[in-house]
């Protein structure tokens, strides 16, 4: 069955001015975003966040299976259990994990094992890739392009995080496995990132970094 995209999702066709205009403005709103570190622990409006999921459940995946799972952990004592488990693994990885490669890379960030922003920030997004479903009669049915469809739907979600006024950080602390022990999380999920939102502390700092320029990484053929 099809339905005319014309009429349910399209109805008027954007004038060129009116498309630039909206081009430029969506580029300057996403040129400011930054990944954020430290959070205020101003309350946000719940709606932002659930409005902000719902954008990422909109997004594009392989044969349309969404294979992703949001959880929203807003409750002080599990957000001091995942940053206990996260700062755990982090003290290995940066202690005798990590090759010295990574730690270079990761050098100009800035970071450690320390993080507070998992207690700080009033709202942590736990984001789970489902490597497959349950069928009808319990068998395992396959996802298909699992990690580019998750992938895809937190790139929207931080769209629109920052869209609403709101930072937060791509965190993933390696490995994660201990995020799907204490949330309970079902054998055909695996962590995928873990995200604290919030609004920005009045003195957060974030490292001077530059992107590359369109010349950089794009080319027209
Ligand atoms: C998949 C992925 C994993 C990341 N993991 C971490 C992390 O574990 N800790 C951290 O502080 N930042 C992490 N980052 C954030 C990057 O360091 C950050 O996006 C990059 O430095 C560019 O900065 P910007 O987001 O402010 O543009 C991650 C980003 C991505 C996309």
């Amino acid at each position: 069955m099809t339905i005319s995209f014309s009429e349910r999702y399209a109805p008027e066709r954007l004038a060129e001015d009116e498309a630039l205009e909206r081009s430029r403005a969506h580029l300057d709103l996403m040129r400011a975003r930054r990944s954020v570190r430290h959070f205020s622990d101003e309350p946000v409006p719940r709606e932002l966040v659930e409005n902000a999921l719902r954008v990422a459940g909109s997004a594009p995946s392989g044969a349309n299976q969404q294979p992703w799972t949001f959880v929203v952990i807003t409750d002080d004592e599990t957000k001091q259990r995942i940053r206990d488990g996260a700062e755990r693994e982090e003290r290995l990885l940066y202690e005798e994990r990590a090759t010295e490669e990574y730690l270079h890379a990761i050098e100009p960030i800035g970071t450690d094992a320390v993080k507070p922003h998992l207690t700080e920030a009033p709202y942590l997004i736990a984001v789970f890739e489902q490597a497959w479903r349950f069928g009808e009669d319990g068998d395992k049915r396959k996802h298909y392009y699992v990690r580019e469809s998750v992938g895809i739907a937190v790139g929207f979600l931080l769209t629109a995080l920052h869209a609403s006024g709101l930072a937060a950080l791509t965190h993933a602390p390696s490995p994660m496995g201990f995020l799907k022990e204490i949330l309970d999380r079902p054998e055909n999920e695996r962590p995928f990132l873990l995200i604290p939102v919030g609004y920005p502390a009045e003195h957060a700092e974030v490292p001077a970094l530059e992107k590359k320029s369109l010349e950089d990484f794009a080319e027209f053929v």
